[in-house]
């Protein structure tokens, strides 16, 4: 496999230097940054390429503006946040690509940078048009992408406009997020426990098998469990159950257990009539759940029977929430699940937007190996061993 070029192989000095980043940050009703994690992780890269006396252009999408211009979703909140953050003035393009950009571009000196607008506001990033990706690379000499949270969408920035360059590669955090993931796919230190939550199976299907030939438990809970569970035919009540998926879940069971991979489902739930905060709930004495019930969260057994499954893990991957942890107090399984893996010793791994969100609001973020900035990026790279952005920086031009 071709070598991805890191930033001590890139000509950056007095380059203009375009760095994909993943500024995707959640934003306050007010409009300000209220998680800067992303734009934290980027800086590593930045200061190195400012070191170098590079000229720096970030670019980033912020939020699903659908290809028009949304003043709610312009990266301005992120200008104020990055300034601070570099510790200089940061000047802002009022687009991505135009003539404007362009002389914005020219004015950079050497060591400086220039964020550029939402690349979302025009549809032919996400399109991967190539004359948007051809104008994107008239802006710079040398490519870096750093989006490891982007990196598996094959957009213009993420895709398209990388075989315009000769001289690209990845920045610190795209290596940092290889290293921690690949340990995970690459002969990881055993036992190796998985802990997998969320409500759709058919969201983690791809990522179960990927795991399948490498995990001694997978631990799922979270509404999927509901659909495992209907298909060993066990009753769920009114939970939310992917029906159509019954048999895909029940091959899955099948090939775990042909593998060896021990599947650890709830031994109990917290029910209620109907979901509403507030309403009055009980806790199942097994598995079955009534049939007037639904479930909302694992039951104090199953919190349990999963932290003993990964207290004694080498390596240990988590992703999605046990519950429906928006809603206290439905957020009990989900949190004493994260208080616990806090405390093991061995390589832990979190990733997916939701789950990392839920973490980094509890002040558990220090506690682990390596929190992933990838949602569904961190979940792709476990099943395919690979993304879209890398494949790109890869192929010859
Ligand atoms: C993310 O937050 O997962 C990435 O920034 C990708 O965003 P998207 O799901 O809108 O493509």
């Amino acid at each position: 496999m071709v070598q991805l070029a890191t930033l001590d192989k890139l000509p950056l000095a007095g380059k203009r230097v375009f760095i994909r980043v993943d500024f995707n940050v959640p934003l306050t009703e007010k409009g300000a940054v209220a998680d800067n994690t992303r734009i934290r992780e980027a800086l590593p890269t930045l200061q190195y390429a400012l070191d170098q006396r590079a000229k720096v252009i970030v670019a980033s999408h912020l939020g699903r503006p659908k290809g028009k211009v949304d003043p709610a979703l312009s990266l301005k909140p992120v200008l104020a946040e990055l300034g601070k953050l570099v510790g200089k003035d940061v000047r802002m393009a009022p687009n991505c690509i135009g003539s404007a950009v362009e002389e914005e571009v020219g004015r950079l000196a050497a060591g400086e940078v220039l964020l550029l607008e939402n690349l979302r506001f025009h549809a032919e990033e996400e399109k991967n048009d190539p004359a948007f990706a051809r104008s994107l690379a008239a802006l710079a000499d040398v490519y870096v992408n750093d989006a490891f949270g982007s990196s598996h969408r094959a957009h213009a920035s993420v895709v398209g406009m990388v075989g315009h360059f000769a001289h690209r590669g990845v920045g610190l955090l795209m290596q940092k997020e290889i290293g921690a993931l690949s340990r995970l796919l690459d002969k990881p230190e055993r036992p190796f426990a998985v802990l997998l939550g969320g409500a759709k199976v058919s969201d983690k299907v791809g990522l179960i098998r990927g795991l399948l030939s490498r995990a001694s438990t997978i631990a799922i809970g979270g509404a999927m469990a509901y659909t495992l569970q209907s298909a060993q035919g066990v009753a769920v009540g009114k939970s939310r159950v992917e029906a159509d998926k019954i048999d895909e879940a029940k091959k899955m069971l099948d090939e775990a257990a042909s593998r060896n991979v021990e599947i650890l489902l709830p031994q109990d739930h917290v029910v209620v009539t109907a979901l509403a905060s507030g309403t009055p709930f009980s806790i199942t004495p097994g598995r079955e759940i009534p049939s007037d019930r639904l479930g909302d969260d694992i039951g104090p057994k199953t919190v349990a029977a999963f932290v003993a499954a990964f207290r004694e893990a080498r390596t240990v991957f988590r992703n999605g929430p046990m519950g429906v942890f928006e809603m206290a107090p439905f957020d009990r399984g989900t949190r004493a699940i994260a208080d616990a893996m806090a405390t093991i010793r061995g390589f832990s791994v979190v990733g997916g937007g939701d789950t990392v969100a839920a973490i980094t609001k509890a002040g558990l973020a220090e506690k682990f190996s390596h929190v992933s900035t990838g949602g569904g990026a961190s979940l792709e790279f476990l099943e395919n061993g690979d993304l879209p952005g890398l494949a790109a920086l890869r192929a010859s031009s």
